[in-house]
């Protein structure tokens, strides 16, 4: 790596910017790969924090960006719209579940199109309080900061109006040990808060993630999904998922909420969307996205060259099969870390669904202690094998596996080995902590 540019980086971009794992930069990218400055190559399963879920540098992809910059660079769809947008528009109301009238709303980021939900969702039910979870991550924008329970986002002062419940996390269940997390979460809902702070004919919507990605890849219970789905329509509360991380795919099903056979009222989406290019949207039914005209528009919203990198990309994730590939690869590389959990005492949990996979790192698995430096350094030792990988998770212990959905087994066979080896050093004392402090992560 050039430690000149790193240098010079470090002086003229903003640290507000900035997590860090190590001192990599990128020079370019194809596929699951990643190269440096130097030439070195990394098999990547970040996808650049799940943005590049069909990949890198996808020729087709590139070519559609070309075509659509050459015949139209831009446009603002706010007030002179270009049918791209309509196209991408009408696919994804086709491949988001609800025998309801959608309309999609279209924005730049993950927090801008929570940001929407934080605005229209009250508005369109008159009801003032929003829920959402403990540990979620939606976004570092004043709204979706103020829907959001992540440490990441507690600094800031966010809203009265946002009510946040524990999330059903099977390892460390919030109400201690017990065969009913999802009993437990629902009538500390049902009976405790809509009781007191937040009364349910005063709560708009409740947003939530399918797998809680940044909290620490999360799987709740089977049935907690479809019991809240229960709960919002009884008390006729939208439910919209937060698809932004997991979404498009990633789970082995176009959306984590397939999984269970769920219909939200609302669905936001970003990261992969763009195929590398920013883009988000929200499907949601129409009386939410309708319920005023003009009231959450940025200029350029959808322009024509996201949307069309985003149209081929869904075509890409239908014509090279990534949905099914996400899923027999993602339980591949899930039945591999599983053998490793074997042979490393730090290995606490594996967890996932399709190629959304956490490995949270406990000092004991008795306690449960999370082991936050170690995370850091198994990351840290795995960019030195050429191995990029993140960690996430409100104790900072969870390394996240999230590749481009087009990783083939022999790739997972390599990533395996690299960790292998990762773990191994670390339990050697063989890895440098004095550079792996250097870098806080988050
Ligand atoms: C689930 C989820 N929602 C929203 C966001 C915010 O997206 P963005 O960073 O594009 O604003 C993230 C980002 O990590 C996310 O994981």
């Amino acid at each position: 790596m050039s430690s000149k540019f790193l240098q010079t980086e470090d002086e003229v971009i903003a640290n507000a910017l900035k997590i860090r794992f190590y001192p990599i930069s990128v020079k370019s990218a194809y596929g699951t790969q990643i190269k440096d400055e130097n030439g070195k190559d990394y098999l990547d399963l970040t996808a650049g924090w799940a943005v590049a879920g069909i990949g890198y540098g996808h020729p087709k992809v590139s070519n559609r960006i070309k075509e659509q910059y050459d015949s139209l660079s831009f446009t603002s769809q706010l007030s002179a719209p270009e049918p791209t947008l309509v196209s991408l528009a009408k696919k994804l109301i086709e491949v988001t579940p609800g025998q309801f009238q959608k309309k999609v709303w279209f924005g730049h980021s993950g927090s801008d199109a929570n940001d929407c939900i934080a605005k229209l969702v009250p508005l369109e039910k008159n009801r003032a309080r929003m829920i959402s979870f403990m540990g979620s991550y939606h976004g570092q924008t004043m709204g979706s900061l103020s829907l959001s329970g992540h440490p990441a986002q507690s600094k800031f002062i966010g809203s009265g109006n946002v009510i946040k419940i524990p999330y059903p996390n099977p390892y460390r269940p919030p109400f201690g040990e017990t065969t009913n997390l999802t009993d437990q979460v629902i009538q500390f809902l049902e009976q405790e808060v809509f009781k007191t702070i937040c009364p349910a004919e005063d709560t708009a919507g409740i947003l939530v993630e399918g797998i809680q990605s940044d909290g620490g890849l999360i799987v709740p219970p089977d049935d907690f999904f479809p019991r809240l789905q229960k709960t919002c329509k009884q008390n006729n509360i939208s439910l919209i998922f937060d698809e932004v991380k997991v979404g498009l795919g990633r789970t082995g099903e176009w959306f984590s909420f397939d999984h269970y056979n769920v219909v939200p009222d609302a669905v936001v989406l970003s990261k992969s969307l763009g195929g590398g290019l920013p883009i988000s949207a929200v499907v949601a039914r129409q009386e939410i996205l309708d319920v005023g005209t003009g009231i959450h528009m940025f200029t350029a919203s959808g322009n024509p060259v996201s949307a069309s990198a985003s149209l081929e990309t869904l075509n890409i994730i239908e014509e090279e099969n990534l949905i099914e590939n996400s899923k027999v690869n993602g339980d591949y590389f899930i039945s591999l870390l599983k053998e490793l959990q074997k042979k490393y005492e730090l290995i606490g949990d594996v967890r996932g669904k399709g190629l959304a996979i956490g490995v949270e790192l406990v000092t004991d698995r008795i306690s449960k202690t999370p082991a936050a430096r170690q995370t850091a350094a198994v990351c840290y030792r795995c960019f030195e094998l050429g191995l990029l990988v993140f960690y996430v998770g409100i104790h900072s212990n969870v390394i996240e596996i999230t590749p481009p959905l087009i990783i083939t087994k022999q790739e997972i066979d390599l990533a395996i080995s690299i960790l292998d080896q990762a773990f191994s050093d670390l339990q050697d004392k063989k890895i440098n902590m004095d550079l792996v402090d250097k870098y806080a992560g988050w």
